[in-house]
């Protein structure tokens, strides 16, 4: 890797939006960035890049003058509408439906926002996250069986599709109450499925489904059957939430709250355990470390979300006329909050590259954003991440990855999705020794 300042004027004039050049290792750039200004307007369709830990927690928290309504694409497609005077709030209201993804909660403002999201309250319980917890050790053995079979010399396995995949789609179905015989086909039809099987093969499908229009008909289906029928049974509970008003909301309102939770929860956990497993496959060392006191392994959940921050970027739309640190923002602006870059922030984290689950602000990243559109799934993905990696230290022994796909040490290749949205490998390959099974710690 060349010095950050070799780079500087290429990264001055880089499309950070479309250069696959920035795919791999994003994190000098972010660096470059920060260093200019935590708060940086870039020559890239006006967007300005918010880069510092404490700027960007001022964004995430204050939803009165930052807008979500960009929340995911920023500044694709164009806003269709020109910004006009010093506050826009009426303006975003006149064409949100025209905002991509503006049925979903994520591009919500309050009050909208918070009638979306209260209908998940009944599934984010102290009593049903217990219970999804119970399911996850079921699953993680299933994965891991999955995997080894009957074998005991060296296993393989690409770890996205045996194990990151199945393991987070399933735990969201779990959690959502759907029913253990409906799990088959969730996996075949939205992309997980059991090595074998042909995605798109069940009786009635195409190969070429659309996997949200089938998810959103299987969810009205099951919802409109139990406000018909109730049973005691969680869809019940989702099928019968009300709104905090009192009032009971459209089943294709709940049908997109609870839809959501699979394109929001699956992908970003399932780059969190690939990353983990990356980490676990070239750090002996840290893997000895766990092994030796599995008490550490929450602290090395959150750094590792720290390092390699699943959501890279997240946007706003300044509402009205502000200043962010001393710069000034116009109402119109695009605002871009790097995850990846602000959990880097050396004003924050001191040696902010270096793995460290040991250092004293462990959970300050803010991998699942912070304020009102915070994460609802971050006590889920936590749990999902630890017990994911005591299964597989139980499970595994002399971990490393496959080296006719990956490279010799030393030149080592990886594939990194190319998208400006998200951060994670398209596929670790990795090799190990099955271990006899213990039970699980519950
Ligand atoms: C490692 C895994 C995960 C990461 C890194 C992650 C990260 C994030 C971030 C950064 C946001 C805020 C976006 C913004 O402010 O614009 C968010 C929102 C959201 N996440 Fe997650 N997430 C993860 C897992 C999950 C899971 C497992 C679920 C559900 C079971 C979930 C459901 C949601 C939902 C529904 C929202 C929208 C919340 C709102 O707009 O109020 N996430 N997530």
């Amino acid at each position: 890797m060349l010095p950050e300042t070799d780079h500087a004027s290429e990264y001055d004039s880089i499309d950070y939006f479309t250069d696959p050049s920035l795919v791999p290792d994003p994190y000098p750039y972010f660096d470059h960035l920060r260093s200019k200004c935590p708060v940086l307007p870039t020559s890239n369709y006006g967007v300005v890049a918010v880069t510092g830990h404490e700027e960007a927690s001022v964004v995430y928290k204050d939803a009165g003058l930052y807008s979500s309504c960009i929340a995911v694409g920023g500044p694709f497609p164009p806003l269709p509408f020109t910004p006009e005077g010093a506050d826009i709030s009426e303006q975003i209201e006149a064409h949100r439906s025209q905002l991509p993804m503006s049925e979903h909660m994520v591009t919500m403002d309050p009050p909208q926002h918070s009638r979306a999201r209260s209908l998940l309250n009944r599934l984010l319980t102290p009593k049903r996250l217990k219970e999804n917890e119970e399911f996850m050790w079921r699953l993680a053995d299933d994965q891991l069986d999955e995997i080894i079979g009957s074998q005991t010399g060296t296993v393989k396995c690409e770890f996205l599709a045996a194990y990151a995949k199945p393991f987070s789609l399933l735990v969201i179905a779990d959690l959502l109450g759907v029913p253990v015989e409906d799990h088959e086909e969730f996996r075949t039809m939205l992309g997980a499925p059991r090595p074998g099987a042909t995605v798109g093969s069940l009786e009635g499908e195409t190969l070429d489904h659309n996997p949200l229009e089938w998810l959103e008909n299987k969810f009205c289906a099951y919802l409109e059957d139990r406000r018909a029928n109730p049973r005691d049974d969680i869809l019940t509970g989702l099928a019968t939430a009300r709104y905090p008003e009192g009032d009971t909301p459209e089943i294709i309102d709940v049908v997109k709250s609870a839809t959501f939770l699979f394109a929001a929860g699956q992908e970003t956990t399932t780059k969190l355990l690939s990353a983990s497993m990356r980490l676990l496959a070239e750090r002996p060392d840290i893997v000895e470390r766990l092994r030796s006191d599995r008490s550490r392994i929450p602290n090395f959940v959150e750094e590792m979300l720290r390092m390699e921050s699943p959501v890279k970027s997240a946007f706003r739309l300044v509402k009205k006329d502000t200043t962010l640190g001393d710069v000034d923002l116009k109402a119109g602006t695009v605002v871009m909050v790097n995850p990846g870059a602000i959990n880097r922030d050396p004003r924050r984290f001191d040696d902010p590259h270096e793995f460290d689950f040991e250092r004293h602000n462990v959970r300050e990243h803010l991998a699942f954003g912070r304020g009102a559109h915070s994460c609802p799934g971050g006590p889920l993905a936590r749990v999902e991440g630890r017990v994911s990696v005591e299964r597989i230290l139980d499970r595994m022994l002399d971990i490393h990855l496959d080296e006719d796909k990956h490279g010799p040490e030393g030149n080592r290749n990886f594939n990194y999705e190319p998208t400006f949205i998200l951060r994670g490998l398209t596929e670790i390959n990795i090799a190990f020794t099955p271990k006899s099974i213990d039970a699980p710690s519950v």
